[in-house]
C-alpha cells in the first residue's frame, strides 16, 4: 500500500457510518469520555473543512474539525484523527491533518487546536498551549493541548472554557430576546 493509491476528499454526509466505526475502532467505547468529544457535543462539525481518506472507494482514515470560541477566541478543534489499522504509517494521517490545515486558513481561522501528541503533530505545526491560558471542560495532560497559530495573535485571543461556538448563540438567545 502507498499513499499514491490513497484518494483524500472532503467529507459528506454519506460517509458518516464508515467515520463511526473508524472512531469506534481507534478509541473504543472511552472515546464518549474525552475532553474533545465533550466540546464537540456541543454542536455539529464543520464538514467542508473535515477530510476522508478513501481506497477502492472505502473510508480508511478520516479527520474532522469543529468551530470552538474560548473568551474573545475563535478557532478550530482537530479530531478525531483516525486511520485504519491496515492502512498506517504511510502518511495518511500527516496528510488529513495537512489538508484541514490548509482549509482552516483558506476559511480564515486563525487558529487550530488539538488534544494530541506532541511528537506527532509537533512536525505538522503544532505546540504546545501555554499552561492554564485556555481549560478543556474536562481533564487534559497540558502537555497534549497543543495549538497551530494559522494568524498572528489568534493563539493569545484564546482563553478560559473551550466551548463549541454553538453553546455561544445558544447563550445569546435568552439575552437577545429579554433585549
Ligand atoms: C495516530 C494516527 C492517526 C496516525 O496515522 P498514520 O496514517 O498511521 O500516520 P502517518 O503515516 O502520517 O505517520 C506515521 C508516523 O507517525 C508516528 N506516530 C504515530 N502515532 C504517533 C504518536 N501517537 N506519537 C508519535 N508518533 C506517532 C509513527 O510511528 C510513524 O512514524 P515514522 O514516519 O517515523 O515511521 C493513527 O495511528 C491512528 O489512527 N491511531 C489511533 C487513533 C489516534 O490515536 N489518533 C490520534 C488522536 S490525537
Amino acid at each position: 500500500m502507498k499513499l499514491a493509491d490513497i484518494s483524500f476528499l472532503p467529507e459528506e454526509p454519506a460517509h458518516d457510518p464508515e467515520i463511526e466505526l473508524i472512531n469506534a475502532e481507534a478509541f473504543g467505547p472511552g472515546r464518549y469520555a474525552r475532553a474533545a468529544y465533550k466540546i464537540r457535543e456541543g454542536g455539529p462539525h464543520a464538514r467542508a473543512l473535515s477530510f476522508v481518506a478513501l481506497h477502492e472507494g472505502k473510508v480508511v482514515g478520516s479527520v474532522r474539525m469543529t468551530p470552538i470560541a474560548a473568551g474573545s477566541g475563535r478557532g478550530l478543534l482537530l479530531g478525531p484523527l483516525a486511520v485504519r489499522p491496515d492502512y498506517k504509517n504511510i502518511g495518511i494521517g500527516r496528510q488529513l491533518v495537512r489538508l484541514a490545515l490548509d482549509a482552516a486558513r483558506k476559511d480564515g481561522c486563525g487558529v487550530v487546536v488539538l488534544v494530541g501528541d506532541a511528537p506527532y503533530y509537533g512536525p505538522l505545526g503544532f505546540a504546545k498551549i501555554p499552561r492554564g491560558q485556555i481549560t478543556m471542560p474536562r481533564p487534559v495532560d497540558p502537555e497534549r493541548l497543543l495549538a497551530a497559530e494559522l494568524r498572528e495573535g489568534a493563539l493569545a485571543a484564546l482563553s478560559g472554557e473551550v466551548v463549541h461556538v454553538a453553546t455561544l448563540a445558544r447563550e445569546a438567545r435568552p439575552t437577545e430576546s429579554a433585549a
